[in-house]
C-alpha cells in the first residue's frame, strides 16, 4: 500500500500476561545484555509485564532504550473502581504504552468495542500509546467472516483521535494465540493489508499509511523472519516467547541487518 509503509520502524512488543514474579526482572537484565552485545537499532522494543512489575521493570530498565508498557487500563482516571488501575497511574509508573482489547480480556472480562475504544482514548489522554487488538476466533475464521469481524472491531476500538503517533494495531487471530498455529504469510499480508486500507477509512491515507500493524499469535524464534517481513506487519505482539530473554531476542533479532525502510 504506497510507498510510506517501509518506511514504518518496526515494534517488538512482548506481553507477559499473568506471567512474572519479581525473580523475572533477570530476564529483562539478560535481554539488555544481549542487546548491549548485538544491538537491533532497526527495531523498538517494548516489554508489558503485569502491573505488579512496572516499577521494579522501569527502574531495571532505566537507560537501556527498551520501552514498558501495560496489558490493560480502565477509562477513568481514578475514582471508586477497586482493582483497576487508570492509564494514569500506568504512566505515573513508567509505562509509555497499554496494550487493549487484549482477546483474552475480550473473553475473560467481557470487553467490548465500547469499551476499548475508552480505554484506548483513556491512553492517549495519559500521553501513553494504545495498542488495540483485533482478531477472529476459529469459528468465524471457519465461517469466512475474518475480514467482517476485522472491520467492526475496528470501526468500534479504534476511537477517532487515534494517530500513527499513539496507536498500533496488532492483529491476533484468537485461533493463533498460545497455540503453536499460525496463520501464513499470504493469509496475514491479506489481513494487514485489509486493516491498512479500513484505517485509512477511519482516520485517513496519511495516518493509515505511517501507523504500525503488528502481527500477534505464536511468534517464535523459528517463524519470526517468515511472519515479520510479510507485507504491512511493521512488528509483533509476542506472548509465550517473551518471557525468555532469548526467545524474545532471537524474535527481534530477525531485524538485524535487515533494511526496514
Ligand atoms: P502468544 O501470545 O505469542 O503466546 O501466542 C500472543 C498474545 O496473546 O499477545
Amino acid at each position: 500500500m504506497g510507498g510510506d509503509v517501509t518506511r514504518i520502524r518496526p515494534l517488538v512488543a512482548g506481553n507477559w500476561k499473568m506471567n512474572g514474579l519479581g525473580s523475572s526482572l533477570a530476564e529483562l537484565r539478560s535481554l539488555q545484555d544481549r542487546l548491549a552485545e548485538r544491538p537491533v537499532p532497526e527495531a523498538d522494543v517494548l516489554v508489558c509485564p503485569p502491573a505488579t512489575l512496572l516499577t521494579r521493570a522501569c527502574d531495571a530498565l532505566a537507560g537501556s532504550g527498551i520501552a514498558l508498557g501495560a496489558q490493560d487500563c480502565h477509562p477513568l482516571p481514578s475514582g471508586p473502581h477497586t482493582g483497576d488501575i487508570s492509564a494514569e497511574m500506568l504512566a505515573d509508573a513508567g509505562a509509555s504504552a497499554v496494550i487493549v482489547g487484549h482477546s483474552e480480556r475480550r473473553a475473560d472480562h467481557g470487553e467490548t468495542d465500547a469499551s476499548v475504544n475508552a480505554k484506548a482514548k483513556a491512553a492517549f489522554r495519559a500521553g501513553l500509546f494504545a495498542i488495540i487488538c483485533v482478531g477472529e476466533t476459529e469459528q468465524e475464521k471457519r465461517d469466512g467472516a475474518t475480514l467482517e469481524i476485522i472491520r467492526r472491531q475496528l470501526q468500534g476500538s479504534v476511537p477517532q483521535g487515534a494517530r500513527a503517533e499513539n496507536t498500533v494495531i496488532a492483529y491476533e487471530p484468537v485461533w493463533a494465540i498460545g497455540s503453536g498455529l499460525t496463520p501464513t504469510p499470504a493469509d496475514v499480508a491479506e489481513v494487514h493489508g485489509f486493516i491498512r486500507g479500513e484505517l485509512s477509512q477511519l482516520l485517513g491515507q496519511a495516518e493509515s499509511s505511517c501507523l504500525r500493524l503488528l502481527y500477534g499469535g505464536s511468534v517464535k524464534p523459528a517463524n519470526a523472519s517468515e511472519l515479520l517481513f510479510v507485507p504491512d506487519v511493521n512488528g509483533a505482539l509476542v506472548g509465550g516467547a517473551s518471557l525468555k530473554a532469548g526467545d524474545f531476542y532471537a524474535i527481534l533479532s530477525a531485524y538485524a541487518g535487515r533494511a526496514t525502510g
